[in-house]
C-alpha cells in the first residue's frame, strides 16, 4: 500500500478549496445537507443552491416541519428529487428518534434514508472529528490511480477493496483528509486528463508508474443509452392558465409539479421508444383525436389541439428522454373552474405562478419557452 496522507494534507493545506461555504462550519445539519446535495451534482451547481436552502429552513426541525413542496421548490433544477424526499425524512427522523442531533455512529448514521456509508463518514469525520474514510467518487479515484486498482470500480469486490484501502490511509485528522482526498480528486487527480506533471504523488503513484493513468479507473462499457420519447399536454384556460397536475410520491419526479403526460393510444403509461412516438404522429388528425379523448376521459375536459413544439431532450443517468409538448385549449371556459373544483391532483395556474413551483427542469424549460 502506498502511503499519502502526509502528501494530501501538505498539498491541502497549500492548495485546497478553503472558501467553499460548507467548509466554514462544524455543525452537523449544514454537512449532512452539502453531503446530499453533492452526492451528484457538481460544486459550483450546488453552491447557490445550498444557500439558499440553509437560509430557508436553517435546521434540523424547520425541514423537519417544513411542506414538503417548499422543500421540493427549493430543490427544484438540482434534479434527483429523491434527495430532497429523502432529506426530509431524514430530518424527521434525526427530530424522533435522535433528539435533533446527528447520530454519532455510522450504524446509526446510515438508518438515515439517503445516508450511505461515504456519507455518514463524511459528517461524522467534519461534526464530530471522528477518524471516518469516506469513497466518493473523488477518493475512489485517487485510491484506484495511486495503488492501481484494476478490478472493476463498481463490482462489490472491487469495492470492499477500496473500502479497505480507505480505511488504512485515512489520517487521524479525517476532517482535513477527507477534504483533501476530495480536492485533489477534483483538481489534480481529475478524471480524464489528470495533471501528472503537477501532481506530488507523482513518483509514488503506480497508475503512473505503469503509465495507465488515463486508463485507471476502468471504464466498463455501459449498454447504448436508452432513449424514451414522451408528451406533454400544456392545457391552457381563457385566461392563459396552465393546468399542472402534483405528481405521485414515487419516481424520478416524485412529488413536483407537471403537465399532464399524454400516452398515445395502445402505449403504456410509461414513456415509450421514440420509433412509437413517430408512429402517433404520422397521423395529424387522429393524434388529435386521441388528444381531445384521453382530455375528456382523464379530466372532463374539452380541449383544441392548436399545435406541437419541436423535440426537447434531457438526458438522464441511464437514458434520454424525448419530449414535445402538444398545445392545446379549452373549448368551453367554464368547465375550467369545475374541473379545478374536482381535481384531486391538478391545478390552474398562471405561467408565473406555474414556474414558482417544485418543476421538474425540462417542464421548467418547456413552460418559460410555450408561455
Ligand atoms: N463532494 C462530496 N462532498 C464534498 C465536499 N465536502 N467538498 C467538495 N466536494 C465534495
Amino acid at each position: 500500500m502506498i502511503p499519502i496522507a502526509d502528501t494530501l494534507l501538505a498539498w491541502y493545506a497549500e492548495n485546497g478549496r478553503h472558501d467553499l461555504p460548507w467548509r466554514q462550519t462544524r455543525d452537523s445539519y449544514a454537512l449532512w445537507l452539502a453531503e446530499i446535495m453533492l452526492q451528484q451534482t457538481q460544486v459550483e451547481t450546488v453552491k447557490p443552491y445550498y444557500s439558499g436552502f440553509l437560509q430557508a429552513l436553517p435546521g434540523w426541525e424547520a425541514l423537519a416541519r417544513a411542506p414538503q413542496d417548499q422543500v421540493l421548490a427549493l430543490w427544484s433544477g438540482l434534479g434527483y428529487y429523491a434527495r430532497a424526499r429523502n432529506a426530509q425524512r431524514a430530518a424527521q427522523k434525526v427530530v424522533a428518534d435522535f433528539a435533533g442531533r446527528f447520530p454519532d455512529t455510522r450504524e446509526a448514521a446510515e438508518t438515515l434514508p439517503g445516508v450511505g456509508r461515504s456519507t455518514a463518514a463524511a459528517v461524522l469525520a467534519s461534526a464530530y472529528a471522528q477518524q471516518q474514510a469516506i469513497l466518493d467518487a473523488n477518493a475512489r479515484r485517487v485510491l484506484i490511480r495511486t495503488q492501481a486498482v484494476h478490478g472493476d470500480p463498481k463490482s462489490t469486490r472491487t469495492l470492499q477493496h477500496l473500502w479497505k484501502l480507505a480505511e488504512a490511509l485515512t489520517a487521524a485528522d479525517a476532517h482535513s483528509y477527507n477534504q483533501a482526498i476530495q480536492d485533489f480528486g477534483a483538481l489534480i487527480c481529475m478524471p480524464r486528463h489528470p495533471r501528472c506533471p503537477e501532481c506530488p504523488l507523482q513518483c509514488r503513484c503506480r497508475a503512473y508508474a505503469e503509465g495507465l493513468s488515463e486508463q485507471l479507473p476502468l471504464r466498463i462499457r455501459k449498454y447504448g443509452t436508452q432513449e424514451r420519447c414522451v408528451f406533454f399536454l400544456r392545457i391552457e384556460d381563457g385566461d392563459g392558465r396552465v393546468f399542472l397536475e402534483k405528481r405521485p410520491d414515487s419516481g424520478i419526479w416524485g412529488g413536483l409539479w407537471c403537465l399532464p403526460q399524454f400516452h398515445p393510444q395502445g402505449a403504456s403509461e410509461q414513456p415509450v421508444p421514440c420509433t412509437a412516438q413517430h408512429d402517433a404522429l404520422a397521423d395529424g388528425d387522429a393524434l388529435r383525436e386521441q388528444v381531445r379523448r384521453f382530455c375528456a376521459t382523464q379530466y372532463g375536459l374539452a380541449v383544441e389541439v392548436q399545435g406541437l413544439t419541436a423535440f426537447y431532450k434531457h438526458v438522464f443517468t441511464h437514458f434520454q428522454l424525448h419530449f414535445r409538448c402538444i398545445r392545446t385549449c379549452l373549448q368551453d371556459d367554464e368547465q375550467g373552474m369545475k374541473v379545478a373544483d374536482q381535481a384531486l391532483s391538478g391545478r390552474w395556474y398562471a405561467p408565473e405562478a406555474a414556474l414558482a413551483k417544485g418543476l421538474p427542469t425540462p417542464i421548467r424549460r418547456m413552460l418559460s419557452q410555450s408561455a
